[in-house]
């Protein structure tokens, strides 16, 4: 059967692979492995995960409300802050909630003290390997977690737990400093504490990733503070390489020599961290770069009116013809969670495929979901 275009293509036989990886890691090395639904919110699919993952991280009421209808689980929540009108629902359905800031922490204990919520701190360790300002949350003077020199030398009473999260897309070493600052910086909090939740950014499921060094120093850790329940949250890994974003040429517009494709996506609303991070991804069949046998030039224009929703020339084997199928791989994190109806562009169907690549789950958008977040 034919895929609609332009569509997310969910691969269910890739996630499940990377899944059962990840269960791996979690069952050899002791902790707990969770979902951010930062990265993939996808509902539908979270049965599926919920095979492998013993829960997931919300960094919102929303998302905390699509855990528990849909996962089936307790939330695990952090939020940069929690709006007053909806902390105590948050807090009630939470497993584990972590403060931003100690401001935050006393600025509602009464109702976590009521609650009896499990509740943790968010610090900075101020180590980060992540090059991109825009991803890296470890600047001393951000605004994402405590620094050291803000903590009392005691934790503060009822605090249950830490949490760190400073990587992206990262390799075990870089858990492994993380671990090492962290002990350095809060290492006297780790002796008093219940729980170290070390964050997302571990791309365990990488080609390459060294997951016998992750689940070394992840036992290590556990061997030094016994007590603690150590808990992952990353988000990409889990379907990292797992779907594809499948768009059709309708045009090709060429001005002074260049020659545009316009897609039936749009850069901006369907793929934005092409243009906020900026990276340049993958196009099946295409070359990022010049090289032999890729003759033909085309910039890849995007169908919003957004003067700069387009990324730069991908070269091609053969000259692009209008009806033409592109793929850009590895779409299935942060694309659907993060993408927009900016200009009224249409959403992405979002397809769930199975080994065979029938499709197992289908979601198309049109007018009336654009109607609804308007009024
Ligand atoms: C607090 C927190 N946890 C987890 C994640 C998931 O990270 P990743 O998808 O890179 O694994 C993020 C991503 O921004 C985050 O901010």
């Amino acid at each position: 059967m034919p895929l609609p275009s332009p569509a997310f293509v969910i691969e269910e036989d890739k996630m499940r692979r990377n899944l059962e990886r990840v269960a791996d890691v979690a069952r050899a090395a002791g902790v707990d492995i969770i979902l951010a639904l930062k990265a993939f919110a996808y509902w539908p699919a979270f049965p599926i995960i919920a095979e492998y993952l013993p829960g997931a991280t919300a960094s919102s009421l929303n998302e905390a409300l699509l855990i528990e209808k849909h996962f089936g689980r307790q939330p695990h929540v952090y939020a940069p802050v929690y709006r007053p009108a909806e902390f105590r629902q948050i807090a009630a359905m939470a497993h584990h909630l972590t403060f931003n800031t100690l401001t935050e922490l006393e600025r509602y204990r009464a109702e976590w003290e009521e609650l009896g919520t499990s509740v943790g701190l968010r610090v900075n360790p101020e180590y980060s390997p992540v090059e991109t300002d825009l991803y890296n949350p470890s600047n001393k003077h951000g605004r994402l977690g405590e620094t050291l020199p803000n903590l009392p030398t005691r934790p503060p009473r009822g605090l249950r737990g830490l949490h760190v999260h400073t990587l992206c897309e990262s390799d075990a070493a870089a858990t492994a400093t993380l671990i090492e600052r962290t002990r350095a910086q809060f290492g006297h909090y780790l002796e008093q504490i219940e729980w170290l939740n070390l964050g997302g950014g571990h791309l365990m499921t990488r080609e390459g990733y060294d997951t016998s060094r992750l689940i070394g120093v992840l036992t290590d850790l556990r061997k030094r503070y016994p007590h603690l329940k150590v808990t992952l949250e990353p988000g990409s890994a889990h379907v990292w390489q797992t779907g594809y974003l499948q768009c059709t040429v309708l045009d090709i517009v060429n001005n002074y020599g260049s020659a545009t494709l316009m897609l039936d996506v749009s850069f901006t609303c369907h793929m934005p961290d092409t243009l906020e991070m900026p990276y340049r991804p993958v196009v099946r069949a295409a070359s990022a770069e010049e090289k032999e046998g890729y003759a033909y030039p085309y910039r890849l224009g995007g169908m919003s009116c957004l003067a700069g929703d387009y990324l730069d020339t991908y070269y091609f084997r053969q000259p692009a013809r209008v009806g033409d199928t592109l793929i850009f791989e590895d779409m299935a994190h942060y694309t659907t969670v993060k993408s927009t109806m900016f200009n009224g562009v249409p959403h992405p169907d979002i397809v769930v495929v199975d080994a065979e690549g029938d499709v197992v789950q289908h979601r198309s958008f049109g007018y009336a979901d654009y109607e609804a977040r308007m009024g």
